[in-house]
């Protein structure tokens, strides 16, 4: 499947899906906690380094730290990386259009059945609604996604409307820093197999990244020890008209009727 319509019936995978076999995808220790709910499981780095990943935080319901990023989304909400879907089933229970995307079938099929829309997709596939999306969420350290965070701006500059907010969660620590890391659970002494690139950045390190490439800050913010930046996208109307909106319709999992100004439906 690439950009075709999924009806009801197709709710627990997206059997046909544009993500190209990743490190994510084929990790079988995190496809396991996603089924568990729980961890322990971290990113390993080469030195050895271990980041904890916080699956059984992901797997429970949205909190109050993220029900105050939510209610700052504007517009159709793409939530990249999405995990088991805590905020996509969240923002859809507040009726709002939200379409979650992740590499991993088991995040997906998890998002799916709490309710939400949800692609199995790498956000540098082709999407539904490329520069239609009123806010993209980079949540939980997915600023790391890919390993360059200028690439990924860049991405989410061309998945976002022209002035479209992007909200992403920054380390604790003053970082800027790329690795190549496995995804391991050290107690079953699983790991994914190969090596990818993660990033891992501070608030300071995400705003210089993002300042020259002409981002402007809206808002940075901290609750308890996560931090957060909301940047205005770079794209102005006029590089906007001169990209041409994809006309892909997104293959959701959720029948729901189609809102207006929806990049997630087909217009
Ligand atoms: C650090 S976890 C964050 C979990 C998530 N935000 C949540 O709410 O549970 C990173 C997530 O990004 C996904 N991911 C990794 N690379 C990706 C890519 N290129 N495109 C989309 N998702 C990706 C992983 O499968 C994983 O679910």
């Amino acid at each position: 499947m690439s950009g075709s319509a999924h009806g009801p019936a197709s709710r627990t995978r997206d059997a046909g899906t544009a993500a190209a076999p990743g490190p994510w995808a084929a990790s079988d220790p995190y496809a396991a906690a996603l089924r568990a709910g729980r961890g322990p499981l971290f990113l390993r780095r080469t030195d050895g380094w271990l980041l904890p990943l916080e699956v059984e935080r992901w797997c429970e319901r949205a909190d109050a730290v993220d029900r105050e990023v939510l209610d700052r989304c504007e517009g159709a909400v793409l939530d990249v990386g999405c995990g088991p879907g805590r905020l996509v089933a969240e923002l859809s229970a507040r009726g709002r259009t939200v379409l979650g995307i992740d590499v991993s079938e088991a995040a997906v099929a998890r998002t799916v059945r709490l309710g939400g829309r949800s692609l199995r997709r790498s956000v540098f596939d082709p999407l539904p609604g490329e520069g239609r999306w009123g806010t993209v969420l980079l949540m939980d350290g997915n600023v790391g996604i890919g390993g360059d965070p200028r690439a990924l701006l860049a991405r989410v500059a061309a998945l976002l409307t022209p002035g479209g907010l992007l909200i992403a969660e920054t380390a604790e620590a003053d970082v800027d820093e790329r690795a190549q890391v496995q995804v391991v659970d050290v107690t079953a002494a699983r790991s994914a197999g190969g090596c990818f690139p993660w990033a891992r950045l501070g608030t300071p390190a995400l705003l210089r990244h993002a300042g020259g490439a002409g981002w402007r800050t809206a808002a940075q913010w901290s609750s308890g020890a996560r931090r957060f930046v909301a940047l205005r996208s770079p794209r102005s109307a006029r590089s906007s008209a001169e990209t041409p909106n994809s006309a892909a319709v997104i293959s959701s999992q959720r029948a729901r009727k189609p809102s207006a100004d929806s990049p997630a439906t087909d217009r």
